[in-house]
């Protein structure tokens, strides 16, 4: 093997993985393309250069870890419970600003001197891999990642996802939630209750012993019955202090398959489901995830914790009752 080639496939690995190699790429929304072909480079470089494996144990020393996933302390749960809750905050105060007339960066100023003001926090997204806002801000038939703009004025009849990470004291919380601007739709008021029932499923069964295809079929085929369909190039990530970790969990599966869920485990669930077809586009600017067909799309998101008989909603709302 040429060194050469070796430094070739290191720089598409730097390019695409600049962090750790651990971490996944796609902010958020990790890509299984992307995983897959992480993985057969990763194998490729295990058995080419041994300086490999000794960076990923560097990495991976004094980690309880299962297959890369990694196991959270009931000292690091504790920090979670507090970062989830001021992401949690955050959605809940926004709520008052979603109005007509309102632009999505000024939502996006707002959350952003809330985390950095009185939570002291760090807003993650801020800077995560170039994006340039501290929040998301996804309208209508935009999926995920929409970048809040002085150019985008909510109107009455938009529906909105709003989507916020915080770092404190170096743990992640990660949540989302739509809202309506003015007067819903009445089919955009049934694709919001439909997706949030999606999480509300797939949350239900996280405890010790279950595993990651249960939630994802759960989930398809509650939107599936409904004459909806999901998202399949973005899915929920394992978080902790790293923002994007294993494990993938994908929204759609097959019960009894996929990774076996332990206490200590923690991940997002979040659903991205299509009133019409599953495909989406990403637009020019490299960030905003659209549907292909131009119809709506909506998105829940939670913060969760495998608990020794459960599940734990990190970032649980007021309004919500778990
Ligand atoms: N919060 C998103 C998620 O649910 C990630 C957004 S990353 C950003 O994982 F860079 F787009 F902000
Ligand atoms: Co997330
Ligand atoms: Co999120």
């Amino acid at each position: 093997m040429c060194d050469g080639y070796l430094q070739g496939i290191t720089a598409i690995l730097a390019v695409n993985f600049p962090s750790k190699f651990e971490e996944f790429t796609h902010s958020g929304a990790l890509y299984t393309i992307s995983l897959a072909l992480y993985k057969v480079f990763s194998i490729f470089l295990t058995k080419a250069a041994p300086w490999f494996t000794m960076l990923r144990s560097v990495n991976g020393a004094n980690k309880s870890t299962i297959m890369n996933v990694t196991l959270k302390t009931p000292e690091d749960i504790e920090k979670m419970r507090i970062a989830g809750r001021m992401a949690a905050e955050v959605l809940e105060l926004i709520g008052e600003y979603v109005v007509p007339g309102v632009t999505t960066a000024e939502l996006d100023r707002i959350c952003h001197d809330h985390i950095v003001g009185p939570q002291n926090a760090i807003p993650a997204c801020l800077n995560y891999k170039g994006f340039p806002k501290s929040i998301c801000t996804s309208v209508n038939q935009v999926v995920c990642h929409g970048i809040p703009s002085e150019k985008k004025t909510l109107k009455d009849g938009d529906s909105i996802n709003i989507d916020v990470t915080v770092i404190f004291d170096g743990f992640h919380g990660d949540t989302s939630k739509m809202y309506f601007v003015g007067a819903p739709q009445a089919h955009a008021e049934r694709l919001v209750q439909v997706t949030q029932e999606c999480l509300y499923k797939g949350i239900e069964l996280v405890k010790p012993g279950a595993r990651l295809g249960d939630i994802g079929h759960v989930i398809h085929k509650h939107a599936t019955e409904n004459y909806y369909s999901v998202v399949r190039e973005y899915c929920g990530h394992g978080i902790g202090r790293v923002f994007h970790e294993e494990p993938q969990v994908l929204h759609y599966g097959k019960p009894g398959t996929g990774l076996e869920l332990k206490e200590g485990m923690t991940f997002t669930i979040e659903p991205m489901i299509n009133a019409g077809k599953a495909q989406t586009k990403m637009k020019r600017d490299g960030w905003t995830v659209e549907t292909r067909d131009g119809r709506l799309s909506a998105q829940w998101e939670h913060t969760l914790a495998v608990t020794a008989t459960g599940v734990e909603v990190l970032t649980a709302r007021q309004e919500e009752n778990f």
